[in-house]
């Protein structure tokens, strides 16, 4: 299939202005296709796409002047996990570079193939304690020179050393993980739990330890700020809690900017850095606007699982969904469809379950919730189903969707104008 464009304009937000018609269409274009079925609507892709580029540009619009350009966005692709959306969203102006999830994903991702050529600029986002895929990735120079490993201590580069050792592999490119998370007082620990390296000392004392040990170039740096992409500041129900996590992203950001600021210039001054990543969706505007970032990574904003709901300042549309056949009805009210979990990680809670949106007013029976292989559903809409019918859900996030099939349909205008295989679909399992 020829490369997607992704750049168009994307047509009417039905979703927003109509959604029984945006759910009719999709739902009439795939009709003819038995289910489950996964479906990524275009026009609601490539709004999501536009939204991205638009809100990076809103966080260095400045006071007065010019505005400088925004910093390309880099995929996170753990949230697309589609190579074919990836591909076409690289080709998108303002999108440059893959944040990978694994090794072995960053590996096949970089790597040419006949009909396909590798992806030019691959930060892998954490870091891998899979010693075969580094020695793999390591024995191919093409792909070597294109993937960064991400460290966060001297046991990385350990690991690193074992799996290939100096003398027999390129210079490995690294990139150093700082740790983004605010340290307050009274709160504790506001943010993930991941890399260790928190202050100017601990980065310089790493990047140090990196630039005295044969085999590694130091190329770059990457910090999530979780706590300010990741979560949502408009959860429904929810005003004071809602006051309270704005206060605390606004609160966080603001030391984090200075932190970061000072850490990434320490680190220019031992080795020339060739990106700062940092950011997710969640934070694109408040991340742009941190002068030391040079590309901030967004995934979820590109398929808008239902998680990314809850933000105040942008609403993705829900341009990816999966259909469910109805397969019986347990009574007059029910509706059970084939299929059932694509429950989304996290902490265990009810918003991590897939939203039933089409047709409007379903709700899962609470002792069953998303099933298994039946999903049961009651509602209004409960009783007009019939076996053969089928329900729209939207999943919590955006990736993982992607891991229930083997490909999405995709859908333009009512009609179905393509099929990409997933990275399952292509016999990729990484995690
Ligand atoms: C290292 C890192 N960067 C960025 C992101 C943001 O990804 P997304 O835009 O899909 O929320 C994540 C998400 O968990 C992440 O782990």
């Amino acid at each position: 299939m020829a490369l997607l464009d992704l750049a168009a304009a994307p047509g009417p937000a039905r979703w927003r202005t109509d959604p029984a018609q945006y759910w009719r269409a999709i739902d009439q274009a795939v009709s003819e296709r038995d289910g489950p079925v996964t479906v990524v609507e275009l026009s609601a892709l490539r709004a999501n796409i536009a939204d991205l580029r638009t809100r990076a540009a809103a966080g260095v619009r400045g006071e007065s002047g010019p505005a400088p350009a925004a910093a390309p966005i880099r995929l996170a692709s753990k949230s697309i996990r589609v190579r074919g959306v990836i591909d076409a969203a690289l080709a998108v102006p303002g999108f440059a570079g893959v944040l990978a999830y694994d090794v072995a994903e960053a590996h096949w991702l970089a790597a040419d193939r006949p009909d396909r050529p590798g992806i030019a600029d691959v930060l892998l986002g954490y870091p891998s304690a899979d010693r075969e895929a580094i020695a793999r990735l390591l024995g191919d120079e093409v792909a070597a020179a294109r993937v960064s490993l991400l460290v966060d201590s001297p046991a990385h580069l350990d690991l690193i050393d074992a799996a290939a050792p100096p003398a027999d592999r390129p210079p490995v490119r690294v990139a150093i993980d700082l740790d983004a998370s605010w340290r307050h007082r009274l709160l504790g620990h506001i943010g993930v739990r991941r890399s260790p390296v928190h202050s100017v000392g601990d980065a310089v004392a790493l990047a140090e330890t990196i630039l005295a040990r044969p085999g590694f170039r130091l190329v770059g740096a990457m910090s999530y700020e979780a706590q300010v992409a990741g979560v949502g500041n408009r959860a429904p129900g929810a005003p004071l809690r809602n006051l309270l996590i704005s206060q605390i992203q606004h609160r966080s950001m603001r030391e984090l900017r200075e932190r970061r600021g000072a850490t990434v210039a320490a680190l220019r001054g031992l080795a020339e850095l060739e990106f700062v990543n940092a950011g997710g969706t969640g934070s694109v505007e408040a991340t742009a606007a941190d002068p030391a970032v040079t590309d901030i990574a967004a995934g979820s904003g590109l398929f808008g699982g239902h998680l990314f709901d809850t933000y105040r300042h942008f609403r993705p549309a829900p341009a990816a969904a999966f259909g469910l056949s109805v397969v019986r009805k347990p009574a007059a009210d029910l509706a059970a469809c084939h299929g059932g979990g694509w429950i989304a990680s996290g902490p265990p809670a009810a918003d991590r379950l897939p939203k039933p949106v089409w047709p409007f007013g379903l709700e899962y029976l609470p002792r069953e919730a998303a099933g298994e292989v039946q999903t049961p559903l009651r509602g209004p809409a409960a009783a007009g189903l019939a076996v053969g019918d089928r329900v729209w859900f939207r999943h919590a996030k955006s990736g993982e969707l992607a891991e229930h099939a083997n490909t999405v349909l995709l859908v333009d205008d009512g009609v179905v104008v393509g099929e990409l295989p997933t990275y399952r679909g292509e016999g990729r399992c990484f995690l």
